[in-house]
């Protein structure tokens, strides 16, 4: 694929014919906009709480982490919802969280305030440092998402390039666990679990020469995927804690605690698998084919 057929694939006009921002375009500029502006009003106010900064880094962290993850869902829900226009919005979603990737380390380094050898020997742990290859990582990626850069490289190097928004997904959420504020696993395992989700789908994408996956697969992976975020929660707490892994597994079969996080990855996978069930359906009932092979962009 050239670069000019990944332009084609990617983009639509940002306005309609009456010079309205296109709807999909204005919803994602409003997720990617208002956790920012949400904070900066909450800062100004003064309603960040007695460590301010702490706060933020936490905030600016989180959204960067979402937006990664919901970058990476847009392909397969392109294909799952046979919503080709959706892909008009991942390069958004995948400027946004570098951008809150980077105000997160604007942060952090205001909160250290910007002394070089503090914030170097910190980095220097492992927690900082697999963030900060994270955010390295992102840089090429960000740097290439332009119309100018896409042409340059060309649509299949482009697209192994950008293969590189995987690992960051794995190394975000590592670089999460790490820094696990109160041990509060719930939305750390949530992410682990959908990275698993959408690298396993990727994979199987690949392996099936890309014909297009049966409904029944992703609803599989979606449940082993529950099931794997379950584990890596269990080896979180044997690995960083002295709590029993194995109360932790069997917490996920009470509600005590509520639904844990891995029942959550299997309802948001699932969840999803229904919508692209009803949209078969809504096809088959115009008369078209349901679900189009389209390519990897
Ligand atoms: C793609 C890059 C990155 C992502 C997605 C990311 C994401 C996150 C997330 C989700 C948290 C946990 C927030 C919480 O506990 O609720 C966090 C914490 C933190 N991050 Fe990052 N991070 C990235 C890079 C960096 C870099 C480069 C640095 C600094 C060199 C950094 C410094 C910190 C610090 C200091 C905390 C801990 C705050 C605390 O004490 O709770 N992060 N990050």
């Amino acid at each position: 694929m050239t670069g000019a057929e990944v332009l084609r694939r990617v983009k639509a006009p940002v306005t309609d014919k009456a010079g309205r921002l296109a709807p999909l375009k204005a919803a994602a500029l409003f997720l990617v906009v208002l956790p920012g502006a949400v904070l900066l009003i909450r800062m100004l106010s003064g309603d960040l709480g007695g460590n301010a900064y702490l706060a933020a880094i936490r905030d600016t962290g989180i959204w960067a982490i979402r937006l990664i993850v919901i970058t990476l869902a847009v392909t397969p829900l392109r294909r799952l919802l046979a919503w080709p226009k959706l892909v008009t919005v991942r390069r958004m979603l995948g400027v946004a969280a570098l951008v809150y990737s980077i105000l997160h380390l604007v942060v952090y380094a205001a909160d250290r305030a910007f002394e070089v050898a503090t914030i170097a020997k910190e980095v220097m742990g492992l927690s900082l440092l697999v963030g900060t290859i994270a955010l390295i990582a992102m840089i090429p990626l960000g740097a290439t998402s332009t119309d100018a850069m896409v042409r340059r490289l060309g649509g299949n190097r482009w697209r192994t390039l950008h293969k590189l928004v995987y690992a960051v997904g794995v190394l975000a959420v590592v670089h999460y666990y790490l820094l696990l504020a109160k041990l509060s696993t719930m939305e750390a395992t949530v992410e682990a679990g959908l990275v698993v989700l959408l690298m396993a789908y990727r994979a199987l994408y690949a392996a099936t020469g890309s014909r297009g996956l049966p409904l029944w697969s992703l609803a599989g992976l979606s449940i082993a995927s529950g099931f794997a975020a379950m584990g890596i929660e269990a080896g979180y707490f044997g690995l960083r804690t002295n709590i029993d892994p194995w109360a932790v597994l069997s917490a996920n079969f009470t509600l005590d605690a509520g639904l844990r996080p891995g029942w959550w990855v299997m309802v948001i996978g699932l969840g999803f698998v229904a919508a692209g069930v009803a949209r078969e359906w809504q096809q088959r009932g115009k008369g078209r084919p349901s679900r189009p092979a389209v390519a990897a962009t």
